[in-house]
């Protein structure tokens, strides 16, 4: 089968994108409102995008015809965090993308506990393993719709103890969720490690 992009509905290249590109990280991102409330919402168009320094980036669409109330909170006060979620919190991250109108706190309907962030105003979720505390560092628009591809530079990592061992994040023991399509979640499958390839003698490099 083979389809002409360019003969797609956005309805159809959505459920054609968003099974395709599987499966997805979410952010589970807490902002605050120019009048404080907070707001909490997942969004799995998410990836980092620097290292040096940390960035990552979210993509965030239009709800009825208007910007979301993160990409709103994001463009007036240029914070968010990033939370992950892990699976004992699926329900509530699924209940969160319900569209409740602007001046209801998802956080407080959900009644999810929060921790203050240190650099940034909105808060981290409590019960989240990881929270990344950001500064919007750029905000660029593609597509017709448009989507707002929302850049973070990370200021803070908040990481629950023991989940880091020699630098690096034990991804069994932080048990992310991920998206597929619509509301059809996934959790970490079998997990297989490679060995290190040199690329002149493609032998394992042992590394
Ligand atoms: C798991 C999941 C992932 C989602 N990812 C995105 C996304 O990447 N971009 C987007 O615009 N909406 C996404 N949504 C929909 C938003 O979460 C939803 O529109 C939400 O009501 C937005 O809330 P807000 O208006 O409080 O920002 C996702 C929903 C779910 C359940």
């Amino acid at each position: 089968m083979e389809i002409d992009a360019a003969g797609l509905t956005m309805v159809q290249a959505y459920k054609l994108m968003t099974g395709i590109v599987v499966p997805r990280p979410i952010a589970w991102v807490t902002t605050l409102s120019k009048t404080g409330v907070v707001n909490l919402a997942p969004f799995s168009a998410f990836s980092f995008v620097s290292h040096d320094p940390p960035m990552v980036a979210i993509s965030i669409g239009l709800k009825k015809g208007v910007i979301k109330d993160t990409g709103r909170n994001i463009l007036d006060t240029g914070e968010f965090v990033v939370n992950i979620a892990d699976q004992p919190l699926l329900q509530a991250l699924h209940a969160s993308a319900t569209e409740f109108p602007p001046d209801v706190s998802e956080i407080e309907i959900l009644g999810l506990e929060t921790r203050d962030s240190v650099t940034v105003k909105p808060p981290r979720i409590a019960a989240a393993p990881v929270s990344l505390e950001c500064v919007l560092h750029d905000c660029i628009e593609f597509g017709r719709e448009p989507n707002r591809l929302m850049i973070g530079e990370v200021q803070r990592f908040y990481i629950r103890d023991g989940l880091v061992k020699d630098g690096k994040i034990t991804t069994s023991e932080l048990n992310p969720i991920a998206r597929l399509g619509g509301p059809i979640y996934a959790t970490l499958g079998e997990i297989i490690t490679m060995p290190r390839m040199d690329y002149l003698v493609r032998q394992p490099s042992g590394g």
